[in-house]
Parts: C-alpha cells; structure tokens; sequence
C-alpha cells in the first residue's frame, strides 16, 4: 500500500468526528451514527484507491452506506484495499456525552483482514512488552501475572479494562481474586483495546466479550503498535454457528494477530469524538473546529498524533 494513504485516511476520520461530534449529549445515537457514516462515505470517495467494504455497517439490505461489500474510493487504478470501518465507535457514549467516542477505519491489501461476522468476540489485548507472553487459552490469572512480569509490576498494580457488562462477572471475580485492579468502561473496547499498548493510560490488559467487528478493527491497532490481541468468537444461536461455518471460520481455533490482520502492512486511524484517555474529542471554537487522531502503520510502525484546525465556514458539510 502506498504510504500516502495514511495521510488520506486521516481526513476520513477527522470528517466523521466533525459531523457526528454535533450530536454529542443529545441523546440520539443513530442520528450520530448516520452524520458519521455519511461523511465518512463521502471523503472515502476523494481517496486513489480502490477499496472493497469488508467489516463495516451491516449487510447491504440493511444498511444504507458502508455496507459489506460497498466499493469505495476513486476506483482509478489505485491500490486495491480492504476497508474495515466503524464510523462512530460508542454511539451511546456520544449519545450522552460520556468519555471514549471515536470514529475508526482500517485498511490493509486486498483479502488481509478477516472478514468476521457481526457477532461476539472474546478479546485479548496487551501492549507490546507483554506481547508474545499471554494466551487467551490460559487462565485469566495466568495472563494477569505474565503481564505484571513482562511489565515488572505487582500484580497489585496491574490494571485490567472490561466492559461493564454482567457476562464478564466471572472474569472480574477472577482479576479481584488475581489481586489485581479494574477498569471498567460502558462502551468502546476499541480505544480500551489500544490503551493497553500507552503506559499513559494506565491500563496493562484487556478481556472480555465485544463485537468481532471492533475486535478486527483493535487487531490492526495493536499490530501498528506492536502489541498482541487475540480472539475466539462467540456464536450465540445456531444461525451465527452456520454463517461461520459458511464463512470457513472454525470457532473452536483462537483468531491470533496473523489471522485477523494477515501480512505485514495495515493502517489504522481514529479521531476521537469526545475526550478519551490518549485523545481530546472534538472541539468548535468560532468558525473552527479542533480534533485530534491517531493514525498508524503496520509496515514501518509509526504512530502519529495528528491535531487539525479545520475552518468550517470553508469546508464543505459532509455529514448529509
Ligand atoms: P456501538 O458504537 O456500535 O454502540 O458499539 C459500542 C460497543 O461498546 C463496542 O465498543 C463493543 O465491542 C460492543 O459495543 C459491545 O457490545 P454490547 O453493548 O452488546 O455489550
């Protein structure tokens, strides 16, 4: 993939973040979530590359745009790419204007990203001093004591984030036993999930069960960043056993970093929507608009924070 793609995708979260940052606190998460989709489909559209939809908004028949299979970009002779989006990760966050919204892509060569269903996925995720040194087959303890010696902590400071959801009582039972602490989020594994390879943040491991869509999306993060995230999807009804089975997907086999993002090059970007723990959300200052995102690449491992001062009265409004 050529380099200067990772400059591109960037415009397509920061517009996605200004269109749907609108909504924050009114209490309506679709209509966020549609401001984001719509400008994230328009600025696509500006990109020489020839992208194919692969994780984004649903199946064609029930989502407008960013639908699975939905051809994006110029389409000129440019790369083929496949695209993973979720236009507005944590649509209630924003709905309620709470912590850890953002707008989030990816993209690798064509056929590099696994194409998961939109199921449960559970979720492993480090930063890359413990990467090589858990396994979502060992124990929650195991994996909490692995990170606290490849970090060289207590476990007493070891912190875990999950979401608060009862499903995960047995995995909090466990780290409380381990000794060691949690974080709790309401939504938004994806930025939990990149946390964890940001000293900054305070966070050393995540688990627990969350949409596989986002669980792909997080993958490519951790391996631009170097850390590990690994998964086991989780079908609930005989309907999402057989549409795996369809999909060649074996649920009985871990989903490691190699099988969710294949190959040695992807890009990631997110532009946070509202204020997260790497992240300021967007800002309207007058006639500007500030955000601030991150972009990655898997290939040379460069991690740059991008701040932008938009002029709205000059651009165009991507979000209808
Ligand atoms: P949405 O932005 O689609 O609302 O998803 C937010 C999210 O919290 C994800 O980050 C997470 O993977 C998933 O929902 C968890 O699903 P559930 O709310 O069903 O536990």
């Amino acid at each position: 993939m050529e380099r200067s793609l990772t400059m591109e995708v960037v415009r397509v979260t920061e517009a996605a973040a200004i269109a749907s940052a609108k909504w924050m606190g009114r209490g309506l998460k679709d209509e966020a979530d549609e401001a984001a989709t719509a400008a994230m489909r328009a600025l696509f559209d500006t990109i020489p590359m020839h992208g194919t939809v692969v994780i984004g908004e649903g199946e064609m028949d029930e989502a407008p745009m960013l639908y699975i299979g939905e051809e994006l970009g110029l389409r000129n002779g440019g790369p083929h790419v496949d695209i993973a989006v979720d236009p507005l990760e944590g649509t209630n966050i924003v709905a309620k204007g709470t912590n850890g919204a953002m707008t989030v892509l990816a993209i690798a060569d064509s056929g590099n990203l696994l194409n998961a269903p939109d199921m449960y996925m559970d979720k492993l995720a480090v930063g890359p001093e413990a990467a090589g040194k858990v396994d979502i087959n060992n124990s929650v303890t195991e994996n909490l004591h692995a990170v606290a010696k490849a970090k060289n902590k207590n476990i007493s400071d070891v912190v875990a984030v999950l979401l608060d959801r009862p499903r995960h009582q047995k995995i909090v039972d466990e780290i409380r036993a381990a000794g060691a602490r949690i974080k709790f989020i309401q939504d938004g594994d994806v930025s939990a999930a990149i946390n964890t390879a940001f000293d900054e943040t305070g966070i050393d491991i995540m688990f627990g069960m969350g949409g596989a869509p986002e669980g792909v999306i997080s993958a490519v993060a951790l391996k631009c960043l170097g850390g590990d995230f690994q998964a086991k999807l989780v079908p609930e009804d005989d309907a999402q056993l057989e549409r795996c089975v369809k999909m060649g997907i074996d649920v009985s086999k871990v989903l490691y970093l190699e099988d969710l993002v294949k190959g040695d090059d992807a890009i990631f970007a997110a532009t946070a929507v509202t204020d997260s723990e790497l992240l300021k959300g967007v800002q309207y200052k007058g006639a500007y608009c500030l955000t601030n995102s991150l972009v990655m690449r898997a290939k040379t491992g460069t991690v740059r924070f991008i701040e932008g001062r938009h002029n709205i009265d000059k651009k165009p409004r991507y979000d209808k």
